[in-house]
């Protein structure tokens, strides 16, 4: 049976039973005689399952309290896609609409009566030689173009009726939300009427089978209609941003995201492999550094390579066997609050041992001792900001300090030979950095590809805390681009870091884009959640199923977005800045395609041409 059909056909069943009851006692319910099993159908959440008090103004549906309201007028001037403050308005608003096209003829009819009606009163008054008889005039003007338009064919008369609903969990709160809604509506010059008695009927044109059940409407054209439809999206456009993509209705959207607008410049990118994270990612990037943006990458799959070279940055190889070599107990800051970032720099290499240590061995008293000591056996004191320059510790500096903690303490050391040069991480992890970091450089890529996997979370984890504390040493604009970054949400240390860095990030005009494909561990993580749902921007692009609902639930997403997300090809998206929420494809031109692509045909071409110089 057709899906649509059958959920109208079961919806009427519900309905007509919600309305016997409706009028059998004061007290008002539908509840058992409805099978359940066809309820489940219609409605898996329950919500036509109630037990409702009707109370002239407002309704209480278990712990809901509700309140319908009525359009009467649109204002004067109505532009493209003027409803979307409401939509987008912040309270719990529900907005129904009912459209029918009239019959030319008779609009015209109604419509010329109007005009007889209008004038009659118009020269009464005038007769009177009564002066106030401006919005007479206007009003008549009004019906005389859509006569025309109509007479024409250019333009057709629709009924509308539209309602707004509010649902609060209690009655201050729902007061609040009223207050705000009609301040809003004033402001846009919308009419609006409390459904005072008519609460019910309010309530119903909300439910499934859409029932007008107000029935109070009022009259506009084509082109008025077409503007009050909430579906198109509101075009993003900084002046100052760079060129993102295409709407699905054809226009640019440009953003940037250091505006001034922007509660903070961080990113979130959520979606399936091979969805085109990386690739919007490689975009931003890209036209950023033509905005004198500086760009940051951690890099675990090693694809930022190509447009690394390609623009000039340095690209850090992070492996055993590289050259270049990072000490992950290396402190850089040397900016003024450099107290609190050495702080969390211990912090960090405390997480570290964390991570490395097994839960049996690890003992956070000692290892918090040991790791202050080791500093201190530098020079290097937390109360002493001018000691944070001199040479620092390496691991096998650490472990030494451990063999001194007792038997616990050299149990630790014995488990962290492995990442000393006695074991098997060392030529990773127990070096002095070289120099040859160059942090000058627009684009620096870390790229920890060939890290093995199980070190993988532990190397971002030092490398993002080693590039917060480059960062601030400068108040350019920047951004730092953590891939995988669902890993740093596996251990709460890691968590709270990666917390603390986009919470911070705004200050020193940083911008933390965190991708992610684990979208379900991302947001299922107690400072996942915290960071995805503050980031000024999301990025939404195909989806695992499975990871739909919580999606919808993070960024409140209507049920024209749910559907939307669910059928995303590569490179589509849905883009949230603020409060705008783009449906759109991430262009690149052909040229820029190559640059990103993660396809090894199309970057050893790239490589080619940047050899010959082209
Ligand atoms: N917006 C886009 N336009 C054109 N091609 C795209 C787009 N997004 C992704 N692709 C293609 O899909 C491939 C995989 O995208 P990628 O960003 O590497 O996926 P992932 O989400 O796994 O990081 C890219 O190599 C590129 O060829
Ligand atoms: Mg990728």
């Amino acid at each position: 049976m057709n899906p649509i059909k059958y959920f109208f056909k079961q919806s009427k069943y519900a309905l007509n039973d919600f309305n016997q009851r409706i009028d059998s006692k004061g007290r008002e319910y539908i509840k058992d005689s409805i099978r359940k099993a066809e309820i489940a159908k219609l409605s898996p959440d329950d919500s036509l399952v109630f037990e409702f008090q009707n109370k002239g103004k407002l309704i209480e549906i278990d712990d809901r309290n509700i309140q319908s309201y009525m359009i009467s007028e649109f204002p004067q001037v109505i532009y493209p896609n003027w409803l979307y403050d409401l939509v987008n308005y912040g309270e719990p608003i529900v907005i129904s609409q009912f459209i029918k096209p009239l019959d030319s003829q008779k609009a015209l009819s109604g419509l010329r009566n109007r005009i007889t009606n209008l004038s009659a009163q118009f020269y009464e008054k005038a007769d009177k030689g009564k002066m106030h008889t401006i919005d007479l005039e206007q009003a008549i003007a009004d019906a005389r173009s859509i006569e025309d338009s109509i007479v024409r064919g250019v333009e057709k008369l629709y009924s509308m009726s539209m309602y707004l609903k509010l649902s609060q969990e209690n009655t201050s709160k729902l007061i609040k939300s009223d207050k705000a809604l009609k301040d809003l509506s004033y402001a846009k010059q919308i009419k609006l009427h409390q459904l005072v008695y008519k609460q019910k009927q309010g309530l119903e044109t909300f439910l499934p089978n859409v029932t007008n059940a107000v029935g109070e409407e009022f009259y506009l054209t084509s082109s008025n209609v077409s503007s009050s439809l909430p579906f198109t999206t509101a075009t993003l456009n900084d002046p100052d941003g760079i060129f993102y993509g295409i709407t699905l209705g054809g226009e640019k959207i440009r953003f940037d995201r250091f505006s001034k607008a922007s509660k903070n410049y961080n990113g979130i990118i959520f979606a399936t492999s091979g969805a085109g994270k990386s690739f919007s990612a490689k975009l931003e990037a890209y036209r950023s550094l033509f905005r004198g943006i500086n760009v940051y990458v951690i890099d675990p799959e090693g694809e930022f390579k190509t447009l690394c070279d390609y623009v000039g940055g340095t690209n850090i190889d992070i492996n055993p066997e590289s050259k270049t070599k990072v000490n992950p107990l290396q402190f850089f800051s040397s900016d003024t609050d450099t107290k609190e970032v050495m702080r969390t720099h211990l912090g960090v290499v405390k997480g570290l041992l964390k991570i490395w240590l097994s839960e049996d061995a690890y003992n956070r008293g000692i290892v918090s001792k040991a790791v202050n000591e080791t500093y201190a056996s530098k020079g290097i004191l937390l109360d002493d900001p001018s000691t944070y320059s001199k040479k620092p510790p390496t691991i096998s500096d650490l472990i030494k300090i451990f063999e001194k903690q007792g038997e616990e303490g050299k149990r630790i050391a014995v488990e962290l030979l492995e990442y000393s040069h006695k074991g098997e991480m060392g030529d990773l992890y127990d070096n002095p950095s070289t120099d040859d970091v160059d942090f000058n450089s627009p684009m620096v890529v870390f790229n920890i590809q060939k890290v093995p996997d199980q070190e993988k979370q532990a190397s971002i984890f030092y490398l993002s805390n080693f590039i917060w504390q480059k960062v601030l040493s400068n108040r350019n604009r920047k951004v730092l681009i953590i891939d995988e970054a669902h890993l740093l949400l596996k251990d709460e240390s890691s968590a709270n870091f990666m917390e603390n860095l986009v919470r911070r990030g705004r200050k020193y005009n940083l911008g933390v884009i965190s991708i992610s494909q684990d979208v379900d561990d991302f947001l299922k993580s107690p400072q996942g959640s915290v960071i995805a749902k503050n980031a000024d921007t999301a990025l939404i692009l195909a989806q695992k199923k499975q990871s739909i609902p919580s999606l919808v639930k993070a960024f409140d997403l209507s049920d024209v977005e749910r559907d939307y997300i669910t059928r995303l090809t590569k490179g589509q998206a849905l883009f949230i800045k603020g409060n705008t929420h783009s449906h759109m494809f991430v262009y690149a031109t052909p040229h820029e395609r190559k640059l990103f692509s993660s396809n090894a045909e199309d970057l050893a071409k790239i490589d080619e041409q940047r050899k010959n110089g082209q």
